[in-house]
């Protein structure tokens, strides 16, 4: 059986690594397999794109220059790593996907969004997250938060005003979306965010395990095949 595709997105500073580590706790009391990963990156060569798009530099990087960077790293990832770990039957954890390129390089960077869409389709068309958690917070307070971390890239050194408009396009997905998006309030003590998303993986897989074909003997006896394991 297919594995699922969990997504988690929100601006810099809502607590994402952290709410990364409840998703894969929450899958390991599941018995879920999984492989976790992370965009931009997750494979050699698209770690590699990884560093270019996000390092300072002098000189300007278009909005265009971004997207593609991002979506050629993404038909990598998609192709070496998401794809054959989805098909081994084990589910993907994902620290950010394409909405955060409609949110980031769309919103923030105003790209057109059926730009972003015409890449869409073309790097991973009939590929979806199962489920998205985002991490919703004003950016304000979540860039004090990124601040005090000592943040470095490019993104990083962005305005509040860039960071509102990423926000804004985030809640615009989810609200277009909302069976596959939980939107989870990242201002609440962490006790209760981490609930809250572990809340959302559990609902989630139980309705998977709903939709899923009875196991047979055949298929419970796989054994799943390795892929390597991001750094
Ligand atoms: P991270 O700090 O969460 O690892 O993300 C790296 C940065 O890349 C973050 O500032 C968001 C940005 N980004 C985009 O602008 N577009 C994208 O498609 C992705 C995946 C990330």
């Amino acid at each position: 059986m297919r594995g699922r595709f969990i997504t988690l997105e929100g601006i810099e500073g809502v607590g994402k690594t952290t709410q990364v580590a409840t998703v894969r706790a929450t899958l390991e009391a599941l018995q879920r397999p999984f492989v976790t990963t992370r965009e931009p990156g997750g494979t050699p060569l698209a770690e590699d794109i990884r560093a270019l798009v996000l390092a300072p530099r002098e000189e300007a990087v278009p909005g265009s220059a971004e997207l593609l960077l991002m979506f050629a790293a993404r038909a990598v990832h998609v192709a070496n790593l998401i794809l054959p770990t989805l098909a081994s039957g084990k589910d993907v954890v994902c620290d950010r996907f394409t909405d955060a390129t409609y949110a980031y390089q769309g919103g923030g960077r105003h790209v057109p969004l059926p730009q972003v869409a015409a890449l869409e389709a073309i790097t991973h068309g009939g590929l979806q997250p199962d489920l998205t958690v985002l991490l919703d917070a004003a950016p304000a307070l979540a860039l004090q938060r990124a601040k005090r971390r000592g943040a470095t890239d490019r993104f990083e050194a962005e305005t509040v005003a860039f960071f509102d408009r990423v926000r804004a396009a985030y809640l615009e997905r989810a609200a277009a979306e909302p069976a596959r998006f939980v939107v989870i309030d990242a201002t609440q003590p962490l006790a209760e965010v981490s609930a809250a998303v572990a809340a959302a993986v559990v609902a989630a897989a139980a309705r998977w395990n709903a939709a899923a074909p009875a196991a047979t003997p055949a298929s419970t006896g796989a054994v799943a095949p390795e892929v390597e394991q991001p750094a």
